[in-house]
Formats: structure tokens, C-alpha cells, sequence
């Protein structure tokens, strides 16, 4: 077999190409999409505070702990944990993380097709005129036919695998430097508009006024898993993107700017939906197709609404894309490093072992919602099941490993840059990887399983 050369390993160029890369996997449908779905069936403000809570307490230190082991290792997820600590079972994590990976772009790809459909009907006016209830059913008349979202899966399954096959710095920091502060600006537009809408307060309260009596221990493991996804944590996606960092850059900062930037548009994602979902008398907890049938009436009251339109979807797509890179990049290193096949013919076999397992989600959404797998469609199991439990448990791992078993004296090393950096916040950073994080992790989990009681 042939031996991957690791002396020719690709990196980022520079700083602002680690940001911009790292953030555009981070930002993504997980904010746009995915965050107000779950937020709008799980009790809104109070479900966004325990969010919150765990991205600084949890989200963070695991961010650190991955870039931490990425940069250190110089490999894929599997291979920084071999190397790192040889004939031991760590790289298991490794494992698991790249499992997460094929299920999340799974299904992933089938609510990044949609989007792909979303802006086809930009372009043609396809909202035009229409009412929020004919927009409901034009996207199930959409999602139900089956062959459409299928296609544009593979249209963007194949435009993630071009970027990806460019490698890393042609491909993924050129893309992600250009396009994530346009999307910023837009959504910023759009929160505007969605705000003045008549009706717009009753949204606001939904999302900022907590009610706590609305937490449970679902609503608390999904926040966790929220938080991860959101992150791009605990599968080894930054393990990944930190291997490509240099010894010169600072990790701390581009975690805290990354978490920053994507939680920021969550809270963005948040005001921009809720407002109108109420305005336009949606459900809030609608489910998946959400943002697929609120955005599209909130372009149709804004004055140049075929242009906003148009600018988002586009956006929403480039926003995917700098997502599903991150994730498929994950896969391609694993193959190329451990297995020795070349990048391309890496990027060639598992984007199709994914595209095939996605068309099975794609169409659990639709014609095929019907064939159940322990009782759920196969869309919603690899989605609890990579969200909720793979993620929490990778997390879990990463920042046991990174807490008791790298060492004190290496993790200083590897955040302080050999002591160029003061990293203060080295002993603080310990308590949480070692105790804190790992904790709560497990209580969470084993609450969320009846185990244990509160
Ligand atoms: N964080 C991405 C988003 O919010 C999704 C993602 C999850 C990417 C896990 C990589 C790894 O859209």
C-alpha cells in the first residue's frame, strides 16, 4: 500500500484563513437551520440560555482541546490520537469521530439540497405572492416528490467534493476568507426587517423571555448536542483544521473568535426567524422545514424582496458549503493518511459512500417517511443519533484525554506556543477539561437516560 507523504501535508496560509475556515465550518445550516428548529420545539429563551451556557462552559474548552490535539498530532482524527499516545485505544475516539462525520453530512446534505431547491426558486420568483400557508405547502409539495431533493443532494455533495479535492488552501480558506462576512451583513438586513414585521414582539418574548418550567432533561441534552453541532465539535472536524495551523499561530484566540462569531449568529438566526414565525402565525416548533417556509414570507414584505431572496439562498448555500467541506474533509484525511490512497480517489469514495447513505435521509423526508427504523425515519435517527449522543460522547472524550492523559506540560506547551504566549488561563482551562466538562457531560447524559434523577 502506498504510504501517505507526510512531509507534503497541505496547511492554511495565514490567520485570517484559520478563522475564516474554522467559522465557516462552524457557521451553517446548524445556526440558521437547525438552531431555531430545535430551539422553536424546545422552549425558546430557556432552551437559548442553557445553549449559551454550554458553549462557553463546554463548547470552548472542548474547541481548545481539539485544536490542541490536531496541532500536536500534525494528522486526522484517527492518526493525531495514534500518535499521540501509540498502541493505546485513544484512537478509538478517532474512530468515532469519523463515523459522526459520515452520519452528520448525511444528513447534512439532504437540508443543504433544500437549500440548493430554495435558491433555484429565487432566481425564477417562485415565492412571489405567496401566502405563508401556500409556502407550507410548497415545500411539502417540494419535499414529498422525492426525485428534486434527491438531485440537488448530489448536486451538492459534488460541489462539496470539487472544494475539498482543491485541497486546503485553494480550496477551503480562498471560499470561506470572500463570503462568511457578506452573509453576516445579510442576515443582519434581515433580522431588521424581520423585527419591524406586525406581530414581531411576541417572537422576541418567545426567543429572550425564558420559562423554565419548559426545561427538561431532553431539552438539556439537546441543547448539549446543539451546542456541539453548532461548534463543529466532538467528531474531530477542528482535530482536523488544527492539524493545519501553525506552530505560530495562537489556538486560544481562534477558538474565542470562532465560538464568538458562531454564536453570534445563532442569536442573529434567532431574531431573524422567531419574529416572523409568530407574525406569521407558524408554529414554532413546525420542525425541520422551519426557516424553509418563515424566510421566504419575510422576503415577500421586504421591498426588493426577489433580490434579498436571492442574495440569502445564495449565501445559505456558501454557508453549507464551508460546512460540509469541514466535515468531508474529516473523512478524506482519514483516508488518504491511514489508508494511502491519493486525495483524490480518498474524496471520490467517500463522498459516494455518504451521497448513497444521504439519499436514504433525503428520502425518509418524503416519499419513503413511512419505513421506520426503531420507530424513527432514518433522517431523524442519524440525526439524534450523531447530534445527541455521538457528539456529547466525542466531546466527553477529547477533553478526557486532553485532561488527564497529553499532560499538563504539553497542552501549555502546544496553547502558550512553546511559552511565547502567556496563557493565564492555563489552570482555569485544566479544572474544566479534567472535571468540569466531563461531568457535566456525563450527568447530562445518564439524567437524560433515567439513571440518574434530579
Ligand atoms: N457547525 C456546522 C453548522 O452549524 C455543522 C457541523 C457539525 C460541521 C459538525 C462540522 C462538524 O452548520
Amino acid at each position: 500500500m502506498a504510504k501517505f507523504d507526510f512531509s507534503q501535508r497541505d496547511s492554511f496560509s495565514s490567520k485570517i484563513g484559520i478563522i475564516a475556515a474554522a467559522a465557516g465550518s462552524a457557521i451553517g445550516l446548524g445556526n440558521i437551520w437547525r438552531f431555531p428548529y430545535v430551539a422553536g420545539q424546545n422552549g425558546g429563551a430557556a432552551f437559548l440560555i442553557i445553549y449559551l451556557l454550554f458553549v462557553i462552559a463546554i463548547g470552548i474548552p472542548v474547541m481548545l482541546s481539539e485544536f490542541t490535539i490536531g496541532r500536536r498530532g500534525q494528522r486526522n482524527p484517527y492518526g493525531a490520537f495514534k500518535k499521540l499516545r501509540p498502541g493505546q485505544p485513544w484512537c478509538l475516539i478517532g474512530i468515532m469521530g469519523i463515523a459522526a462525520a459520515f452520519f452528520v453530512l448525511a444528513f447534512y446534505s439532504t437540508i443543504a439540497g433544500w437549500t440548493l431547491e430554495y435558491l433555484y426558486r429565487s432566481v425564477s420568483n417562485g415565492f412571489s405572492g405567496k401566502s405563508p400557508s401556500e409556502l407550507t405547502e410548497m415545500f411539502s409539495d417540494f419535499q414529498q416528490g422525492g426525485l428534486m431533493p434527491v438531485i440537488w443532494q448530489i448536486v451538492f455533495m459534488f460541489l462539496t467534493a470539487w472544494i475539498v479535492y482543491r485541497g486546503v488552501r485553494k480550496g477551503i480558506e480562498k471560499y470561506a476568507k470572500i463570503l462568511m462576512p457578506i452573509f453576516l451583513v445579510l442576515i443582519l438586513v434581515i433580522c431588521i426587517r424581520s423585527i419591524t414585521l406586525p406581530g414581531a414582539g411576541e417572537g422576541l418574548n418567545f426567543l429572550f423571555k425564558p420559562d423554565f418550567s419548559k426545561i427538561t432533561p431532553n431539552v438539556i441534552l439537546e441543547a448539549l448536542g446543539q451546542a456541539l453541532f453548532s461548534l463543529s465539535i466532538g467528531m474531530g472536524t477542528l482535530i482536523t483544521y488544527g492539524s493545519y495551523i501553525s506552530k505560530k499561530d495562537k489556538l486560544p484566540n481562534t477558538a474565542y473568535s470562532v465560538a464568538a462569531a458562531d454564536t453570534f449568529v445563532t442569536v442573529l438566526a434567532g431574531i431573524a426567524i422567531f419574529p416572523a414565525v409568530f407574525a406569521f402565525g407558524i408554529n414554532p416548533a413546525e420542525g425541520e422545514a422551519l426557516v424553509f417556509i418563515t424566510l421566504p414570507g419575510i422576503f415577500q414584505q421586504m421591498a426588493g424582496g426577489y433580490f434579498w431572496s436571492l442574495f440569502f439562498f445564495m449565501l445559505l448555500v456558501i454557508a453549507a458549503l464551508t460546512s460540509t467541506i469541514s466535515i468531508l474533509e474529516v473523512v478524506v484525511a482519514f483516508f488518504s493518511e491511514e489508508l494511502g490512497i491519493s486525495r483524490k480517489r480518498a474524496t471520490v469514495v467517500a463522498t459516494a459512500i455518504i451521497t448513497i447513505i444521504g439519499i436514504f435521509c433525503t428520502l425518509s423526508q418524503g416519499p419513503m417517511e413511512n419505513m421506520k427504523i426503531f420507530g424513527q425515519s432514518m433522517f431523524s435517527l442519524l440525526e439524534y443519533t450523531s447530534v445527541n449522543l455521538l457528539l456529547p460522547l466525542g466531546g466527553f472524550f477529547i477533553v478526557i484525554f486532553v485532561g488527564w492523559v497529553l499532560g499538563k506540560r504539553n497542552v501549555k506547551d502546544e496553547l502558550s506556543n512553546k511559552g511565547v504566549l502567556k496563557a493565564r488561563f492555563i489552570n482555569l482551562f485544566m479544572v474544566i477539561v479534567r472535571v468540569i466538562a466531563p461531568v457535566a457531560i456525563a450527568i447530562i447524559f445518564l439524567n437524560q437516560l433515567g439513571l440518574l434523577k434530579f
